[in-house]
This record gives C-alpha cells, sequence and structure tokens, in this order.
C-alpha cells in the first residue's frame, strides 16, 4: 500500500473514498460537516435518521454522495467527543481499514487524521494512522500452500492534513509511521515462522539480509568463539539442541563517532522446550514466540537504519534452542558465565536469563551509553501485568522514565517494577554463586534480579515482553511489540521526537 499526505477540503478531493469521523451523539466532525453542506443536509439526515450514531467502532458506507467528488463516503464512528485519546483514534482508524479492505476502493482519503486528539500533534497523527493501517492489512500465509482469500483492492491511502504549515511534519510523521510499520512487520514474520524454520541460523541470516540492505556492520559468533569467551550460560543453554547455538551483533552508526552507542538485546530462544525441566504439552507450540525478544531487536534496528536516525545502535542477539538431550544441561548443573559468575542450574526452563547473562557481559565491551534487552522471559511477568503493558525493570531511574514515556507515546506501553535488593535472597544458593531461579514468588522480579547481577557496569533496563510479544487463542500471532516503544525511545533519542 502506497501512502501520501494532502491538505485540501473532503468537498475537492477526488477520490475512491473519503473517509470522516462521527462523534457521538450524532455529531460531524469538521470533515463530515464541510460534505454535508457541499450535499444540502444528505449526511446530517442520514445521522439524524439514527443510522449513524457516532458509537465507536460502529461504520456506514454510503454511495453517491450528491455533490462530493469521491464514489464513497465513510461515515466512521468515533465515541464521545469527550473521551477522544490516543487509543480511540487508533481504533477509529483500524475501523475504517476494515471496511476499506472488504469494499472494492483502490484508494481511499482518510480525514480522521485531521481529529483533534488531546496532547498530541498532527506529526503523532500521521504516524499513528500509518502505522495502524499497516497492522491492519499484514497477513502471514508463507507457511500456505496457497494464499487465502482476496487480497484487499486498496492500494493507495491518501492522509488528510489540516493544514498547510503542518505538511512537512506531517511527512516526518509518514516517514517513522511507515519504518514503524516495517520493524513492526519484521518482528511480527520471524515471530510467527515456525521453530523448524526459524532457527539460530536462519535469524543469522536474516540479521545478515538487514545488514546488508542497509550497510551495517555484522559479526555472528560460533560455538568456538563462545568457548573463548567463556560464555558457559549460553552454552549450556545450547548443550541439548542439534541446532549450534550464535550471538549475532547487528551495529547501526549513524551517530555522532564519539557518541557512546545504545545497545539492544534481544532473547533469540527459537524454541524453548524447557529442556530437561520439560514444559507441559498443551500450548508448548507457542514457545516458537520465545525469539520475539530478539525480533524486535532487528525490526527496531531496521526501522532505525530505515529513517537514517543518526544514533549508534548495537543489537546483540543470543540465539539457542532449548532442548533436553543426553547432552542437555541438567537440574543441578553448575556453569560459569562469562563474567566468572558461577550458577547453579535448578530448572533448565530459565534458560531466558542463561543466554542473556552472557550477551549483557559482552556488552560491556561496546562502552555502552545504557543497555536494553528485550525479552519473553517469565510466565509471572504475564500473571502481573496480562496482556496490555510489558514489564519494565531498571537500575537507572532516568533510563526507565525515557523508555516508559516512549511507550506511552508509541501507544506501546511499559509499567515499571522493583528491583529492590530484598529479592536478591531469593537466588541464594548453596552450591554455586547464585541459582537461576528463585522460587514462586515475584517471579518476574528475581529474573531481573538474576540479570542485574551482570549490568552493574552500565545503565541497564530490562523488558520483559512475555504477555506483550504475541496474541493467543483465535487472533494466535506475533504482534512486533515492543519495536514501537523501542522505535520512538531512539527517535528520541536522535532528537527527532519534536
Ligand atoms: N519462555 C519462558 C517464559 C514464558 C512462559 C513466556 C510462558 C510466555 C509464556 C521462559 O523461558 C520460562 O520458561 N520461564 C519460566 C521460569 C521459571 C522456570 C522460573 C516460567 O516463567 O515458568
Ligand atoms: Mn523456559
Ligand atoms: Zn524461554
Amino acid at each position: 500500500m502506497e501512502f501520501s499526505t494532502k491538505c485540501a477540503s473532503p468537498v475537492q478531493i477526488k477520490s475512491a473514498c473519503a473517509v470522516v469521523g462521527v462523534f457521538e451523539p450524532r455529531k460531524l466532525s469538521t470533515a463530515a460537516a464541510a460534505l454535508d453542506r457541499a450535499a444540502k443536509g444528505y449526511l446530517s439526515a442520514i445521522v439524524r435518521g439514527g443510522d449513524m450514531e457516532g458509537k465507536a467502532g460502529t461504520t456506514l458506507l454510503l454511495h453517491h454522495v450528491p455533490n462530493v467528488a469521491c464514489d464513497r463516503v465513510l461515515l466512521v464512528g468515533l465515541g464521545p467527543e469527550r473521551e477522544f485519546r490516543d487509543r480511540n483514534y487508533r481504533e477509529a482508524i483500524a475501523a475504517a481499514l476494515r471496511v476499506l479492505n472488504s469494499t472494492g476502493a483502490t484508494e481511499a482519503t482518510l480525514h480522521l487524521t485531521e481529529l483533534a486528539v488531546p496532547r498530541r500533534d498532527g506529526r503523532w497523527r500521521i504516524t499513528h494512522a500509518t502505522a495502524v493501517a499497516r497492522e491492519a492489512v499484514y497477513r502471514f500465509d508463507k507457511m500456505k500452500s496457497k494464499p487465502e482469500g482476496t487480497p484487499p483492492a486498496l492500494r493507495r491511502l491518501v492522509l488528510g492534513v489540516r493544514d498547510r504549515g503542518e505538511l512537512r511534519r506531517a511527512a516526518a510523521g509518514l516517514e517513522q509511521g511507515l519504518a514503524v510499520a516495517h520493524g513492526v512487520s519484521l518482528a511480527r514474520d520471524l515471530g510467527n515462522l515456525p521453530g523448524n524454520v526459524c532457527t539460530p541460523a536462519y535469524l543469522a541470516e536474516q540479521a545478515r539480509e538487514v545488514a546488508k540492505r542497509y550497510r551495517m556492520k555484522i559479526t555472528v559468533l560460533e560455538r568456538e568463539d563462545m568457548e573463548k569467551l567463556g560464555m558457559g550460560a549460553l552454552l549450556s543453554v545450547a548443550a541439548g539442541s542439534a541446532q549450534p547455538p550464535k550471538l549475532i551483533v547487528l551495529e547501526h552508526r549513524s551517530g555522532p563517532r564519539s557518541q557512546k552507542p545504545v545497545a539492544l538485546v534481544g532473547k533469540g530462544i527459537t524454541f524453548d522446550t524447557g529442556g530437561i525441566s520439560l514444559k507441559p504439552a498443551s500450548e508448548m507450540d507457542e514457545m516458537k514466540f520465545d525469539m520475539c525478544g530478539a525480533a524486535s531487536v532487528l525490526g527496531t534496528i531496521k526501522a532505525a537504519a530505515e529513517m537514517k536516525l543518526p544514533v549508534n545502535v548495537v543489537g546483540l542477539i543470543p540465539t539457542s534452542e532449548n532442548m533436553p538431550g543426553g547432552r542437555a544441561t541438567k537440574p543441578g548443573d553448575i556453569v560459569t558465565t562469562m563474567s566468572g559468575q558461577t550458577v547453579e542450574v535448578l530448572n533448565t526452563d530459565a534458560e531466558g536469563r542463561l543466554i542473556l547473562c552472557d550477551a549483557l557481559t559482552y556488552a560491556e565491551r561496546f562502552e555502552p551509553a545504557a543497555v536494553v534487552d528485550i525479552a519473553t522471559l517469565t510466565g509471572a511477568c504475564v500473571i502481573a501485568l496480562g496482556h496490555v503493558a510489558s514489564g519494565l525493570f531498571a537500575n537507572d531511574d532516568a533510563l526507565a522514565r525515557e523508555l516508559l514515556a516512549a511507550g506511552e507515546l508509541a501507544c506501546d506501553r511499559a509499567w515499571r517494577m522493583p528491583l529492590w535488593d530484598e529479592y536478591q535472597e531469593q537466588l541464594k544458593s548453596n552450591f554455586a554463586d547464585f541459582a537461576n531461579i528463585g522460587g514462586r514468588p515475584a517471579g518476574s522480579v528475581t529474573a531481573a534480579c538474576f540479570l542485574a547481577r551482570f549490568s552493574r557496569k552500565f545503565k541497564w533496563a530490562h523488558l520483559d515482553i512475555a504477555g506483550t510479544a504475541w496474541k493467543r487463542g483465535k487472533e494466535k500471532g506475533a504482534s512486533g511489540r515492543p519495536v514501537p516503544l523501542l522505535t520512538q525511545f531512539l527517535v528520541n533519542r536522535a532528537g527527532r521526537g519534536k
């Protein structure tokens, strides 16, 4: 789908479909009122007749509205004007796209982007309209023998801009919206691929593709390199698998030479059986999504590269399968991490922290300004925050605030969780420096506490995306989160936010 921006009255634009909003109860938006005046009250009569109350989520498609240049007019219910916020705006756009994709219209002009959203500017509205529209047309049919159904006819989407003075900022919004959408789409594709296709080697290949396309430096560490570096924790997770582990290092360096990089570290378990501490069979298929942290790092770096963001970013992806087997790590085994600290592996299913800890130690060599790791780390985080917010842990308050604010702006929210020393006691081991699990209470906190022991040398934050990286049930599939949050974080760091 092709996107553009335009500043003109809906009466003048000749388009296959004009999309305008109606607030509840029965109040036409500015663009809808302009069409209504041209059509001599045609729309207000429909609204007065009770066919469009303006309830959020409702739509009404009209043909041949008199004196209007467009073939169709799509009315979209917005809910009460006083309650119209970020979420209502995004949902109205998604509802419009659902209808547009089921009509024959090849082109449409979206005037919903001209609606006022409290505390948000024109640039924000365009960014989100673009990202939401792309999300609405996302399909994953790579693994089907033939595509299902007919593809949507919609080819071109014109986004309305309120006044000429806003056109430049709208263009910046469009660029960011497309970059985020492309990053999200890459992350979703990688997440949705099955474990027999998306292996550590496949992730490395995909990272190489990204590196080639945007001329980035890439290094892939192999098992022998990890052995030399003493990455005993990462290697212990890979021990039961026939697939060799990798540590992918991808560098987007478009910032000033002297600027220290942000390091993004993504958990890349391409399938998590639990290892010898085997998981129960039900829903185990969803553990193909255990590499969504890794996918979000690739998606975010792609977005940053596409926008040519003047920042330095290093993506670090430790990737492995977690399998049982004759060579697999056993409960009670003790491993030596790259940091020198020893860990008693009391549960082989707590493997994410084991691959991440060595990647965090490896990150030290980049002298990072900040390190953010992203991981589908704990079922406990799903219990704590459900599928709405990602869990945020940090050893630095300013970094935490920065990430929370980026999440708000990107509508990809995180919620801060504690990382107090009291919780560290749960990791006590009688045999090694500490254990890899801390028992049932506060499971997502003790997992973060484990990682904190490898992050003392830099400002560090951890995003537990176990509840947000994919949707379950009928809509099962990767969400692409938190690519929007991370991209906004980098945009803000690049000083491009305003
Ligand atoms: N990848 C899982 C976490 C997970 C589970 C994410 C379910 C989303 C849904 C992780 O490797 C894991 O197995 N964690 C264990 C840790 C426990 C053994 C301390 C968990 O959460 O049960
Ligand atoms: Mn696990
Ligand atoms: Zn896992």
